[in-house]
């Protein structure tokens, strides 16, 4: 496994990291073989697990923290996220002091451990003005509750204007933002946040670097019975267009080529970009880990990304 710097920070996570979204906590996949692949992944060298409290609404970061306990708490980096409404409760949601303070108490509690290695806004919240959130994170810093903090799904201008707060008012600021970015969703981080984030040393952990499965090539001949698009209908009519299935196949020969699956070739496409510290994966089974991990040391030449360049294009 590879360990990268996330973005300017001294902590180093694995260049594949492991994601806690839909497999964990909702009973989709059977108790087993969720922790076997959570277990596989920790020996094959990933140190990143990243969850959020959302997640099956507190499931997966009870279910993700049981099995992670087993392991020596500082040969992990555990993350989770605050935004999104938990309950009814008129305050259990977005990115308030209130809201942000409570919610860390309650994902501590449910993973297990005394700090997070980084604390995500799950998104932007209009109704908070960004000087209170970036404050809250400072303070839960400073308390040591959490070591750093980040942003997800943040807009340019939003996450300029946090880090703006933080060097004028000598506080701690986002050091990481998670967008999705993938060979089939690519303009928002290339175009809008990458000019943002890499002059200012936040690094990028991706989300859906395989597109949720349909860069791997699982989907070239149909809908396989046990899959996340024949479990969620609404990620199928997302990813499984014509023009998408058409480029995973002329990816084929390409993968071929170089020894490599897709999903080696699709996560090895979004690590060569400067400013991306971490392709986070989700994964039911434990091959899947084996398959998505030798990622890490797979070096795509110039030759070769253009060839994926005009495939995606759709030359
Ligand atoms: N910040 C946010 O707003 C946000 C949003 C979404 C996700 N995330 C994070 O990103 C993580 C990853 O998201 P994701 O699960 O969509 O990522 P992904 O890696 O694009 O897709 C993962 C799915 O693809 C299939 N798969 C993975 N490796 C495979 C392989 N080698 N061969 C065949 N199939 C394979 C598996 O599904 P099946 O086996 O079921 O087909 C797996 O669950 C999440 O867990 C979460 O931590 C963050």
């Amino acid at each position: 496994m590879q360990y990268r710097r996330l973005g300017n920070a001294g902590m180093r996570i694995s260049a594949v990291a492991l994601g806690g979204w839909i497999n964990y906590g909702e009973g989709k996949i059977a108790e087993d073989a969720a922790q076997a692949t959570v277990r596989r992944a920790y020996e094959q060298g990933i140190n990143f697990f990243d969850i959020a409290d959302i997640y099956g609404k507190g499931e997966s970061e009870k279910q993700m923290g049981a099995v992670l306990k087993d392991y020596p708490r500082h040969t992990l980096v555990i993350s989770s996220k605050v935004f999104w409404p938990m309950s009814d409760e008129v305050n259990d949601q977005g990115l308030s002091r209130k809201h942000i303070f409570e919610s860390v108490e309650k994902s501590l509690k449910r993973i297990g451990s005394d700090y997070l290695d980084i604390y995500f806004c799950h998104r932007p919240d209009p109704e908070t003005p960004i000087e209170e959130t970036v404050r809250a994170m400072d303070d839960l810093v400073h308390q040591g509750k959490i070591l750093y903090w980040g942003t997800s799904e943040w807009g340019g201008e939003q996450i300029a204007e946090a880090t703006a707060i933080a060097d004028k008012r000598n506080l701690y600021a986002p050091v990481t933002e998670q967008p999705q970015y993938s060979m089939l969703w690519r303009e928002r981080v290339e175009g809008e946040i990458l000019p943002i984030t890499q002059p200012r040393g936040i690094g990028l952990v991706v989300w859906s670097p395989l597109a949720q499965g349909m860069l791997t090539g699982k989907y070239d001949d149909g809908l396989p019975e046990d899959s996340r698009f024949a479990r969620e209908g609404w990620a199928k009519e997302r990813y499984m267009t014509e023009a998408n299935t058409a480029k995973v196949r002329a990816l084929k020969p390409i993968a071929d080529e170089l020894g490599a699956t897709r999903a080696q070739l699709a996560l090895a496409w979004t690590l060569r970009q400067k400013g991306v510290s971490c392709a986070i994966i989700g994964a039911t089974k434990p091959g899947q880990i084996d398959d998505n991990v030798a990622a890490a040391d797979l070096v795509l030449g110039d030759d070769v990304v253009a060839a994926i360049e005009r495939v995606l294009a759709g030359k």
